[in-house]
């Protein structure tokens, strides 16, 4: 059996903790050279994966920037970007958001039984509709993702997805950047949503690297004896 892949979550949020704001508008958080590091870190791993909301709410595009990066792979035998992946319970996904069009590289859906018809009516022709189960679990998505290769996993959020993972203490990295502002507006979305996490104040996670990257500040936390130090 292929090894759980490496997990390294990466998160943006403003000074009191949101991830966006309330509007249909996307909040632009990190800055242009924060954006070239993540990505750099997307470059480095094998598949990215994203919730169904974010997939709806940001349209990302969830490719490598940098042509000289996507070359660097391409050298290396890879696709120029990683594997694409998402996660829905609803199979309410858009087969023209750009997460489906762009890039050509394998984009991978997972959902619970129950909806996987659904899912594939949505988008069977753009993707490949895993049934993962029932419930859909951290776990059973990254036994999947190992099977197809998949040895290090970027999960760029939302807050529901990224609660699931460390909730699951299937995290290995944390990257998170604070940007310097508020939001002050609690109908938006946080990090991460209520959960009992593995770290509290009887087990605090490790900083292995403090960053500012111009108005933002990075912190990269070690979440397993996988990350290595500093
Ligand atoms: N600042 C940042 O770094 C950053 C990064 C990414 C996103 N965001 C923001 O985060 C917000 C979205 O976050 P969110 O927490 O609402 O949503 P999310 O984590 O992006 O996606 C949640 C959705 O994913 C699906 N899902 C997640 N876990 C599942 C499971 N175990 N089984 C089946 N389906 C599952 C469900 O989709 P269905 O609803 O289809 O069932 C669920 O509604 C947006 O506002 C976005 O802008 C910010």
């Amino acid at each position: 059996m292929s090894a759980r892949p490496y997990v390294l979550l990466s998160c943006a949020m403003s000074i009191d903790g949101y991830i966006d704001d309330a509007t249909a508008e996307r909040l632009l958080l990190s800055n242009d050279s924060d954006l070239d590091r993540i990505d750099a870190v997307r470059a480095a791993c094998d598949a990215i994966l994203v919730g169904a909301a974010t997939v709806r709410q940001d349209d990302p595009r969830l490719l490598v920037r940098s042509a000289r990066r996507r070359a660097e792979r391409v050298a290396r035998g890879l696709p120029p970007s990683p594997v694409k992946v998402t996660v829905t319970g609803s199979g309410d996904l858009d087969p023209t958001a750009r997460f489906f069009t762009l890039g050509d590289g394998a984009k991978l859906v997972y959902c619970p039984t129950g909806s996987a018809e659904r899912t594939r009516e949505q988008v069977g022709a753009v993707a490949t509709v895993v049934d993962a189960g029932e419930p859909v679990t951290p776990a059973a998505v990254l036994t999947d993702l190992a099977a197809r290769g998949v040895r290090r996993l970027m999960v760029e959020g939302g807050g529901s997805v990224h609660a699931q993972f460390l909730t699951a203490g299937l995290a290995d990295e944390l990257h998170l950047v604070v940007a310097p502002f508020f939001v002050g507006d609690r109908r938006a979305p946080r990090f991460v949503r209520d959960g009992r996490f593995p770290w509290h104040p009887g087990r605090r996670a490790r900083v292995v690297e403090v960053r500012q990257i111009d108005d933002v500040v990075l912190t990269r936390y070690a979440l397993s004896d996988r990350c290595p130090p500093g």
